[in-house]
């Protein structure tokens, strides 16, 4: 069965039974990557074209590896080395890029809607692969099936998403995927990096970490923008922490077997502890080897069944 939706812009247009038919893929590819030879036949002669404007460490090297483990040929384009820098537009580049003939783009830019915008110029499946604050869904899928490969189960979990809510991508994508899949998403951090209109998306508020912890089956810690510091909304990052660093004391009222994630990049000892990242109940790693097999997922139903032979 394919996907609802061509290309992969948004959480809100995936329906649950899309959202469990990548998560149920993306387990299928799982063991490719614990091969000796890491690599089928599935998407051979298929061209893949990652055209990030942004810096990525996971997100670009993972949809890489996905395309390369299915055999697709990848063109990785970064907008300081594609022709923007010389004044073509962001839909001159996709048109002439799309003349080549490739299966998908996956575009990462810093305007929200980038993505949105191009797939009404270009014929092939698109994927946002993060565009601006806006949405980053293939980071709220692979944080979905890391929680479930653990819990076994989405549905009735709650979750904490903590930190700065108003700029986060992956908070946007993962309130409505997380809902979609049945989980209660409670968010948690100072009232300047909450939107005061959040909870009419249905998800609760709290201010108070520790608090915020006692009931929750995961908790997900954001990155604090470090670029964004200069707009004024923390009095300092050395305050931030002291109320919203997720440390061994504010877990003192968690559940023993509360989940702890993190979209990366980690500052280290500004948003979660150091113990803490490296504690068991931290699956900081596992979101990362999830990001391969989701990505896989992702080009095997964008590019259809069609082009199926996991072995
Ligand atoms: N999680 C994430 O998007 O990381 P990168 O910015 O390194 O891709």
């Amino acid at each position: 069965m394919l996907l609802s939706t061509k290309n992969i812009l948004s959480t809100k247009e995936l329906s649950k039974q899309d959202i469990q038919q990548i998560l149920d893929t993306a387990d299928s590819f799982k063991e490719i990557s614990t091969r000796a030879i890491k690599k089928v036949p599935t998407l051979r002669g298929k061209t893949i074209i990652n055209l990030f404007f942004e810096p990525s460490t996971r997100t670009r090297t993972s949809f890489e590896i996905a395309g390369k483990r299915l055999s697709a040929d990848v063109i990785n384009i970064s907008g300081s080395t594609s022709s923007t820098v010389k004044g073509e537009n962001l839909i001159d580049t996709a048109r002439n890029l799309e003349a080549m003939n490739p299966d998908i783009l996956v575009v990462r830019h810093q305007c929200s809607g980038a993505p949105a915008l191009l797939s009404q110029f270009v014929d092939s499946p698109v994927i946002n692969a993060g565009d601006g604050s806006h949405e980053h869904p293939s980071q709220a899928l692979l944080d979905l099936l890391t929680i479930r490969s653990r819990k076994g189960k989405l549905e009735g979990l709650k979750i904490a998403i903590v930190g700065d809510i108003s700029h986060s991508r992956v908070a946007r994508s993962n309130i409505k995927a997380m809902q979609t899949m049945g989980m209660k998403v409670r968010v948690v951090g100072p009232p300047p990096l909450i939107p005061p209109d959040i909870e009419s998306l249905g998800v609760e508020v709290s201010h108070n970490l520790t608090e915020a912890l006692k009931d929750v089956d995961v908790v997900m810690v954001l990155r604090i923008q470090l670029e964004r510091q200069n707009q004024g909304l923390l009095s300092s990052l050395r305050e931030y922490s002291n109320y919203f660093c997720l440390t061994s004391e504010s877990l003192a009222k968690a559940r023993d077997d509360i989940l702890i994630i993190h979209p990366g990049p980690v500052n280290r000892g500004v948003e979660i502890a150091l113990d803490v990242m490296e504690s068991p109940r931290s699956l900081i790693l596992n979101q990362v080897t999830s990001g391969v097999a989701i990505r896989m997922a992702l080009f095997y139903l964008l590019l259809g069944e069609n082009n199926a032979n996991p072995n």
